[in-house]
């Protein structure tokens, strides 16, 4: 499985081996119409992609890696790396970082990454903002209402298996042939395609940098469209979460019935959830075939 450098923790890539044997074969096109970083459609066989996302910085951030020589956005970020001084991991291999554990690399990374962060902000620029996704906090891309990157440091670095990564998802990006779009999922321009539809939206029921937008309103409006194509034959496949954490998804649930519920497993390695007294979310894949 591919996976992206732009990954924020919690995505989909623990069940992508559980999606992407549910997918239809042989598809004219892959309508990502919430993509992020688009886990999921770079490890389908389709060759054409429609890519959508509301949010203009991720966009961004996939157009550099698909546009731009794979070995020219690694020398860059290596020379963000030296200019504030981060710590680099992949060549330095500090006592530091065995004996403190990551806590270390966040202390040390604190003053960088607060340099980076006033430079982005004063200076937006693509190349900074990935080395901010790289060194923040579980790699979240977030802005307050003054629309200033906002994230703090987090416990990691430019790591040989992120450098890895970065290389895989650049060169997986330049195979394919992507039509991007950053508009909202109600817009008709998305559903002019005659192929396969993929949804992952923001979950009414749970809590992401990304949900503060999304309510009932999105959340029937969005069960509205995947009706529609339903009724023009189109397949399409909705990821969600219908229960957790001592809620339910009421509309979800109604919903779905007429459809078929593919309920997901996500492997949990710590249990942490039992301390927290939390209930572990039921992760489904709605399906209309
Ligand atoms: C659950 S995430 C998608 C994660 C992705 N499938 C992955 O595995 O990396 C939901 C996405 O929906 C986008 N989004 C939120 N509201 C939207 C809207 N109204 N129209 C289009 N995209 C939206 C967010 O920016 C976010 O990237």
């Amino acid at each position: 499985m591919f996976n992206s450098p732009l990954n924020y923790t919690g995505n989909k890539r623990k069940l992508l081996n559980q999606i992407i044997p549910l997918f239809p074969n042989n598809q004219n096109f892959f309508v990502d119409v919430f993509a992020w970083s688009g886990l999921v459609w770079l490890n389908s066989d389709s060759k054409k992609i429609i890519l959508n996302d509301n949010n203009e910085y991720i966009l961004s951030l996939v157009k550099y890696f698909k546009e731009t020589d794979t070995e020219k956005i690694i020398d860059t970020m290596d020379e963000i790396i030296i200019k504030y001084g981060f710590t680099d991991s992949h060549r330095n291999w500090l006592k530091s970082y065995k004996e403190e554990k990551h806590e270390w690399l966040s202390k040390y990374n604190k003053q960088p990454f607060n340099k980076l962060k006033k430079d982005y902000n004063k200076q937006p620029s693509v190349e900074l903002l990935f080395a901010l996704v790289v060194y923040g906090f579980n790699h979240y891309i977030r802005f307050n209402s003054a629309w200033l990157y906002n994230v703090p440091v987090w416990k990691v670095d430019y790591t040989t298996s992120l450098r890895k990564k970065t290389i895989e998802y650049s060169e997986a990006l330049k195979s394919k042939d992507i039509t991007f779009f950053d508009t909202d999922f109600r817009d008709k321009k998305l559903y002019v395609y005659d192929g396969f539809y993929y949804f992952d939206p923001p979950y009414l029921i749970t809590q992401a940098p990304y949900s503060a937008t999304w309510g009932e309103t999105e959340e029937k409006d969005l069960l509205k469209i995947l009706d529609k194509l339903d009724k023009k034959w189109l397949k399409f496949a909705l990821s969600n979460v219908i229960e957790g954490n001592w809620k339910s998804n009421e509309i979800l649930k109604k919903w779905a019935k007429k459809y078929k519920i593919h309920y997901l497993n996500r492997r949990y390695l710590n249990a942490n959830y039992r301390k927290k007294n939390i209930t572990i979310a039921k992760e489904v894949l709605i399906t209309n075939y």
